[in-house]
């Protein structure tokens, strides 16, 4: 069996190019590593990027639905077979993604949680934290990307608590408003203690 390791926390914190490093050190040390992401690519994560454009052409519930059939199509055909293959999976977001920010949304976080039973449970989360301020000029400058519908910052701020409120064992908080590289260094770390 392998092992899956989330990558979660709000948008800017730079989750991707964490992904990227860790999937690079991991092979450089002889393990067999994917890496994935949500939203998928499914017709489903298609949907969801439309979306991003304007959240109030549908309601939180579908909002909820969709996010949810998109991770079961990615649990079935990539996250279990992949596990099933002995494989070290990276994913940048999965379901404590939906619990925060469809939580935010006005979502039970109790019922989300329960709805992602069907998703096998992470060895590890490395929550990357940062403050919502920090991460949204992040995202103005660093990108220079317009802020989509799901970045405004009243609402990351509400899902920043959502994710702060979170206390699963599993979950590892990783200090993001760091430099690349000590981040890096600090998810390394991170890892060998939890898992190796
Ligand atoms: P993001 O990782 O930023 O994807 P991309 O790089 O394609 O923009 O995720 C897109 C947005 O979707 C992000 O703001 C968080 C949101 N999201 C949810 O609201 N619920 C979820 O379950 C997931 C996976 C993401």
């Amino acid at each position: 069996m392998g092992m899956l390791i989330a990558f979660e926390g709000i948008d800017g914190t730079g989750k991707s190019t964490q992904v990227q490093l860790l999937a690079h050190f991991l092979e450089e040390q002889g393990f067999p590593v994917v890496t994935t992401y949500e939203p998928t690519d499914s017709e489903y994560g298609r949907r969801i990027r439309e979306l991003y454009k304007d959240r109030s052409s549908c309601t939180p519930e579908e909002e909820l639905n969709l996010f949810i059939e998109d991770r079961r199509l990615h649990v079935h055909e990539f996250i279990k077979p992949e596990l099933a293959a002995g494989k070290i999976i990276l994913t940048d977001r999965y379901y404590y993604s939906t619990a925060a920010y469809q939580g935010a949304a006005g979502m039970d976080t109790g019922e989300i949680f329960a709805r992602n039973s069907f998703a096998p449970r992470p060895s590890l989360v490395l929550l990357l934290t940062m403050d919502p301020e920090v991460s949204i000029a992040r995202i103005r400058e660093g990108r220079g990307e317009e802020l989509n519908d799901f970045e405004q910052l009243d609402q990351l701020r509400k899902v920043a608590d959502h994710f702060a409120a979170f206390s699963d064992p599993c979950i590892a908080r990783i200090n993001a408003a760091q430099s690349p590289e000590q981040v890096h260094k600090d998810i390394c770390r991170t890892v060998q203690e939890r898992l190796f």
